[in-house]
């Protein structure tokens, strides 16, 4: 390390700068477009905020909040379903794709709320649940009427005559993903609920209704579309005998057949050529070969694919460790380096909180830990999918009692568990951590009843330390995790190196610092992250004279005596000359 280039360091907040720092011109070898660029702030629509006292969030309540989203500095939006629905799996069981359910509002409220976004410049993609419908659908009470019934191939059906189907594996239901129906005398398929048929996608009929439904939503003015499960449209309809434990390597076996690429082409010429808008995958995959065939811009199928394995890290109150963390993020940025585009996220509705699984929950080390993570990911390579709350640091309930759970996932894991008989006190210890009922309770506005989200009785208790945790108490401080989330989408927006720039691990074997630069053309950012709640050390030698802090979350960064000293969850990026 030269000593002289940490005299060179100016204290400087960039992210409170002015109109100098505009996005510069750069080159890059990935194609320019806004859905590379932009930050994704994603809402649980049910648990945002509501106006009418249901105790269920609606659409009013979120053009209420549509000038709080625009403060955040984030450039798109994904909302969860908001169709009609009988709400087996909060909204992922869809009745009728082209009505909104009437507890969100009208589709005049919807327009309204999508032109909010548009006026602020906030694009906005919507959730497109397509591998199965509810049984509530017509389509669906039309299939199981008869065998004969024009709609009978809008799903797959196994005649009991047959004898039993081939062992499948439900992600939802113990008992398999075939279930039998007396209507028709056969079973069908549900890779999910058992509410939740999956649609055959070998018909050339249902794919057309699929893209009609995606053009009626496009021509409405939605600018993307978020592909729920979509690996598993494609199946083996040969239905063979699969071996035994094979649901371990459910992808492999499950998604992601050859037809599926044929069938995203396809969805890409019918709808999204035809339209400024851009597909996102749930789900990249087993392989980066998988994940390159699904978004590669000469593939023609998506545009965007997130995987798995960073949330799949931190299942248990275990943890995870450092160096898996700092694995999986370089790995997959290597894979896409040259082509393709992914997504980064550590939360969603699907997942515990960003805090309690990646950060540090108590009360010291909350703000700090949150405010690292949000560095890290409003700093990779890749578009950042952020959850609201985590912008506040909301953390994970306390829900030791399964009785309190009402999500589908959450009582079928339960059933299973037991019926395998497996340890039932530590499989209540890592559903109270891990699942992803922590991630939907109600936003926390303020220290009022309800924490300000309704002023009826809310569908899902309010987590009780929003009296500490809520918005208005962190508009008010100027450190607080709210404004260093504004801070750093700010440094995003204005710096195309954190969007395009190259990726480059520093000390791989540090145990509790992450350090990489993010490099393009002249314009180098150094970013340091310390993952601990001590001080940690790193000597970064031949890096470069560090310039400007971009951001910081601590007042100063300490430079002296040749290396860098990171207090607890310190996360700074640092300008490199
Ligand atoms: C993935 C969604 O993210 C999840 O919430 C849902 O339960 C399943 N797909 C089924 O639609």
């Amino acid at each position: 390390m030269k000593n002289h280039l940490w005299s060179l360091l100016s204290v400087l907040l960039v992210a409170s700068c002015g109109p100098q720092d505009q996005p510069k011109e750069t080159s890059t070898s990935f194609e320019q477009t806004w859905w590379k660029e932009g930050i994704l702030y994603q809402i649980y629509p049910q648990s945002f905020k509501d106006t009418d006292g249901d105790g269920f969030g609606d659409f009013q309540g979120i053009i209420e909040k549509l000038d709080y989203i625009e403060s955040l500095g984030i450039t798109m939006v994904w909302m969860n379903p908001f169709f009609e629905s009988p709400l087996v799996d909060n909204g992922y069981d869809v009745a009728d794709y082209r009505a909104v359910l009437p507890r969100y509002g009208t589709m005049d409220d919807f327009q309204q709320m999508l032109d909010g976004f548009h006026q602020r410049g906030i694009k906005f993609v919507l959730d497109v649940v397509v591998n199965h419908s509810s049984i509530d659908h017509e389509w669906f009470k039309q299939s199981r009427s008869s065998r004969d019934n024009p709609y009978r191939d809008y799903y797959h059906w196994w005649p009991a005559e047959n004898g039993e189907p081939p062992y499948r594996h439900s992600l939802f239901d113990p008992e398999g993903a075939w279930e039998y129906d007396s209507l028709s005398n056969a079973y069908y398929l549900h890779t999910f609920a058992e509410e939740q048929p999956d649609l055959n996608w070998e018909n050339p009929k249902l794919r057309q209704e699929v893209y009609d439904i995606m053009k009626f939503w496009a021509e409405k003015g939605v600018d993307g579309f978020r592909m729920d499960a979509f690996q598993f449209a494609s199946k083996d309809t040969t239905w063979p005998e699969f071996p035994e434990g094979h649901e371990k390597d459910f992808i492999k076996w499950y998604g992601m057949r050859p037809q599926l690429h044929e069938y995203l082409k396809e969805m890409y010429h019918e709808v999204l050529e035809k339209y400024d808008v851009f597909a996102v995958a749930e789900g990249a995959g087993s392989t980066f070969e998988d994940a390159h065939k699904l978004v590669d811009a000469d593939r023609q199928e998506l545009q965007m694919a997130y995987h798995f394995e960073s949330v799949d890290m931190s299942r248990t109150p275990d943890g995870y460790e450092l160096a898996d963390f700092k694995e999986v993020f370089t790995k997959w940025d290597s894979a896409f380096a040259e082509n393709g585009w992914i997504a980064i996220f550590l939360s969603n509705h699907d997942n515990a909180r960003l805090v309690n699984r990646f950060g540090n929950p108590d009360p010291e080390f909350r703000t700090p830990s949150t405010q690292m993570l949000n560095t890290f990911l409003l700093s990779m390579r890749g578009t950042p999918f952020t959850y609201y709350g985590d912008e506040i640091g909301m953390t994970n309930m306390d829900m030791p009692k399964i009785e309190e759970y009402v999500d589908v996932e959450a009582k079928g894991k339960y059933k299973a568990a037991l019926a395998a008989g497996e340890d039932m006190e530590r499989f209540m210890e890592i559903l109270n951590y891990s699942s992803r009922e922590n991630g939907r309770t109600p936003m926390q506005w303020d220290d009022s009843e309800n924490a300000g989200f309704t002023t009826g009785t809310p569908w899902k208790r309010v987590n009780e330390n929003y009296l500490e945790i809520n918005v208005a108490a962190q508009e008010k401080d100027p450190n607080s995790i709210l404004n260093h989330f504004r801070k750093m989408a700010q440094v995003r927006n204005e710096n195309p190196v954190l969007v395009y720039g190259n990726y480059e691990l520093l000390q791989k074997d540090h145990p509790t610092v992450y350090a990489f630069t993010r490099t393009l053309e002249e314009e180098k950012m150094l970013v340091l992250l310390n993952f601990s709640e001590e001080n940690s050390s790193i000597t970064l030698d031949e890096i470069g004279d560090l310039d400007q802090i971009v951001i910081n979350n601590y007042p100063d960064l300490d430079t002296s005596e040749g290396s860098i000293t990171l207090l607890p969850y310190q996360a700074a990026i640092v300008k490199i000359n």
